[in-house]
Protein backbone atom coordinates (compact mmCIF):
# COMPACT_ATOMS: atom_id res chain seq x y z
CA UNK A 1 0.00 0.00 0.00
CA UNK A 2 1.14 3.31 -0.87
CA UNK A 3 -0.10 6.99 1.43
CA UNK A 4 -2.33 9.51 -0.45
CA UNK A 5 0.51 11.86 -0.27
CA UNK A 6 3.15 9.28 -2.20
CA UNK A 7 0.75 8.31 -4.94
CA UNK A 8 -0.14 11.85 -5.48
CA UNK A 9 3.43 12.86 -5.81
CA UNK A 10 3.99 10.11 -7.75
CA UNK A 11 1.17 10.42 -10.67
CA UNK A 12 2.72 13.80 -10.69
CA UNK A 13 6.16 12.77 -11.73
CA UNK A 14 4.36 10.55 -14.31
CA UNK A 15 2.90 13.62 -15.80
CA UNK A 16 6.49 15.90 -15.60
CA UNK A 17 8.26 12.43 -16.97
CA UNK A 18 5.56 12.86 -20.26
CA UNK A 19 5.96 16.53 -20.30
CA UNK A 20 9.88 15.68 -20.76
CA UNK A 21 9.03 13.20 -23.69
CA UNK A 22 6.73 15.56 -25.36
CA UNK A 23 9.33 18.59 -25.27
CA UNK A 24 11.82 16.15 -26.51
CA UNK A 25 10.01 14.71 -29.46
CA UNK A 26 8.96 18.72 -29.71
CA UNK A 27 13.26 18.61 -30.15
CA UNK A 28 13.14 16.11 -32.42
CA UNK A 29 11.10 17.84 -35.20
CA UNK A 30 13.12 20.74 -34.57
CA UNK A 31 16.35 19.26 -35.53
CA UNK A 32 14.67 17.32 -38.31
CA UNK A 33 13.53 20.67 -39.84
CA UNK A 34 17.00 21.97 -39.72
CA UNK A 35 18.35 18.91 -40.99
CA UNK A 36 20.31 18.00 -38.38
CA UNK A 37 19.19 14.04 -38.47
CA UNK A 38 21.90 12.71 -35.94
CA UNK A 39 20.66 15.53 -32.94
CA UNK A 40 17.12 13.92 -34.22
CA UNK A 41 17.97 11.04 -33.50
CA UNK A 42 19.76 11.65 -30.23
CA UNK A 43 16.38 12.99 -29.47
CA UNK A 44 14.74 9.76 -30.59
CA UNK A 45 16.61 7.88 -28.29
CA UNK A 46 15.84 10.85 -25.00
CA UNK A 47 11.97 10.44 -26.29
CA UNK A 48 12.47 6.39 -25.47
CA UNK A 49 13.77 7.37 -22.40
CA UNK A 50 11.52 9.40 -21.02
CA UNK A 51 8.81 6.89 -21.90
CA UNK A 52 10.69 4.37 -19.74
CA UNK A 53 10.86 6.67 -16.66
CA UNK A 54 7.07 7.49 -16.86
CA UNK A 55 6.85 3.62 -17.20
CA UNK A 56 8.65 3.02 -14.67
CA UNK A 57 7.16 4.97 -12.37
CA UNK A 58 3.64 3.94 -13.46
CA UNK A 59 4.37 0.17 -12.88
CA UNK A 60 5.66 0.74 -9.09
CA UNK A 61 2.85 2.55 -8.43
CA UNK A 62 0.78 -0.11 -9.87
CA UNK A 63 3.11 -2.85 -7.77
CA UNK A 64 1.88 -0.81 -4.54
CA UNK A 65 -1.74 -0.91 -4.97
CA UNK A 66 -1.17 2.84 -6.22
CA UNK A 67 -3.95 4.12 -8.76
CA UNK A 68 -2.87 5.53 -11.60
CA UNK A 69 -4.33 9.11 -12.79
CA UNK A 70 -2.92 10.62 -16.20
CA UNK A 71 -3.01 13.85 -15.72
CA UNK A 72 -2.99 16.69 -19.19
CA UNK A 73 0.02 17.46 -20.04
CA UNK A 74 1.51 21.51 -20.69
CA UNK A 75 2.45 21.83 -24.26
CA UNK A 76 6.19 22.10 -24.79
CA UNK A 77 8.35 24.69 -26.76
CA UNK A 78 8.81 23.75 -29.98
CA UNK A 79 11.54 27.21 -31.61
CA UNK A 80 14.87 27.31 -30.44
CA UNK A 81 17.73 29.17 -32.24
CA UNK A 82 19.99 26.50 -32.68
CA UNK A 83 21.53 23.42 -31.79
CA UNK A 84 23.33 24.98 -28.89
CA UNK A 85 20.00 27.10 -28.07
CA UNK A 86 18.14 23.51 -27.99
CA UNK A 87 20.74 21.72 -25.96
CA UNK A 88 21.25 24.10 -23.50
CA UNK A 89 17.30 24.41 -22.97
CA UNK A 90 17.78 20.40 -22.14
CA UNK A 91 19.94 20.89 -19.63
CA UNK A 92 17.90 23.55 -17.62
CA UNK A 93 15.29 21.31 -18.30
CA UNK A 94 17.27 17.95 -16.89
CA UNK A 95 18.47 19.95 -14.11
CA UNK A 96 14.64 20.93 -12.94
CA UNK A 97 13.96 17.41 -13.37
CA UNK A 98 16.57 16.49 -10.46
CA UNK A 99 15.08 18.67 -8.61
CA UNK A 100 11.78 17.25 -8.97
CA UNK A 101 13.68 13.76 -8.01
CA UNK A 102 14.75 15.61 -4.91
CA UNK A 103 11.40 16.52 -4.29
CA UNK A 104 10.12 12.94 -4.83
CA UNK A 105 12.51 11.94 -2.54
CA UNK A 106 11.69 14.22 0.04
CA UNK A 107 7.86 13.46 0.12
CA UNK A 108 9.03 9.77 0.55
CA UNK A 109 11.27 10.41 3.38
CA UNK A 110 8.42 12.88 5.22
CA UNK A 111 6.09 9.55 4.70
CA UNK A 112 8.82 7.13 5.88
CA UNK A 113 8.03 4.91 2.70
CA UNK A 114 11.22 3.67 2.70
CA UNK A 115 10.80 0.95 -0.01
CA UNK A 116 10.15 4.16 -2.41
CA UNK A 117 12.99 6.43 -1.33
CA UNK A 118 15.02 2.99 -2.12
CA UNK A 119 12.77 2.63 -5.63
CA UNK A 120 13.63 6.41 -6.20
CA UNK A 121 17.66 5.62 -6.47
CA UNK A 122 17.78 4.78 -9.89
CA UNK A 123 16.26 7.81 -10.95
CA UNK A 124 18.51 9.83 -8.95
CA UNK A 125 21.79 8.11 -10.93
CA UNK A 126 19.59 8.38 -13.64
CA UNK A 127 19.69 12.36 -13.77
CA UNK A 128 23.45 12.74 -12.89
CA UNK A 129 24.21 10.78 -16.28
CA UNK A 130 21.12 13.03 -17.66
CA UNK A 131 23.03 16.01 -17.04
CA UNK A 132 26.75 15.08 -17.71
CA UNK A 133 25.27 13.93 -21.14
CA UNK A 134 23.98 17.19 -22.10
CA UNK A 135 26.37 19.13 -20.45
CA UNK A 136 29.25 17.07 -22.70
CA UNK A 137 26.85 18.27 -26.19
CA UNK A 138 26.58 22.01 -24.44
CA UNK A 139 30.24 22.24 -24.19
CA UNK A 140 31.50 20.77 -27.70
CA UNK A 141 28.58 22.92 -28.88
CA UNK A 142 29.82 26.17 -27.12
CA UNK A 143 33.39 25.18 -28.22
CA UNK A 144 32.88 24.85 -32.19
CA UNK A 145 30.61 28.29 -32.26
CA UNK A 146 29.68 29.01 -36.25
CA UNK A 147 31.79 26.39 -37.21
CA UNK A 148 29.23 24.64 -39.45
CA UNK A 149 32.12 21.58 -40.33
CA UNK A 150 32.31 20.47 -36.89
CA UNK A 151 28.48 20.44 -35.89
CA UNK A 152 28.31 18.06 -38.82
CA UNK A 153 30.26 16.12 -37.78
CA UNK A 154 28.65 16.42 -33.95
CA UNK A 155 25.57 15.38 -35.84
CA UNK A 156 27.23 12.86 -37.29
CA UNK A 157 28.59 11.68 -33.69
CA UNK A 158 25.11 11.71 -32.38
CA UNK A 159 23.61 10.00 -35.19
CA UNK A 160 25.25 6.80 -33.41
CA UNK A 161 23.22 6.96 -30.23
CA UNK A 162 20.89 3.96 -29.71
CA UNK A 163 18.11 3.22 -27.22
CA UNK A 164 18.68 0.29 -24.02
CA UNK A 165 15.88 -0.09 -22.72
CA UNK A 166 16.74 0.19 -18.72
CA UNK A 167 16.24 -2.25 -15.69
CA UNK A 168 14.58 -0.33 -13.53
CA UNK A 169 14.51 -0.98 -9.57
FE1 LIG B 1 13.34 11.44 -17.02
FE2 LIG B 1 15.42 13.17 -18.52
O1 LIG B 1 14.67 12.64 -16.92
Amino acid sequence: MISEKMNAAFNKQIKDEMYSSNLYLSMVAYFEEIGLKGFANWMRVQVQEENAHAMGLFDYLISRDGRVIIDAIDKPAFEWACALDCFEAVYKHEQHVTSLINGLIDVAEAEKDRAAVSFLQWYLKEQVEEEANCSEICAKLKLIGDDKHALLLIDQELATRTYVAPTIA
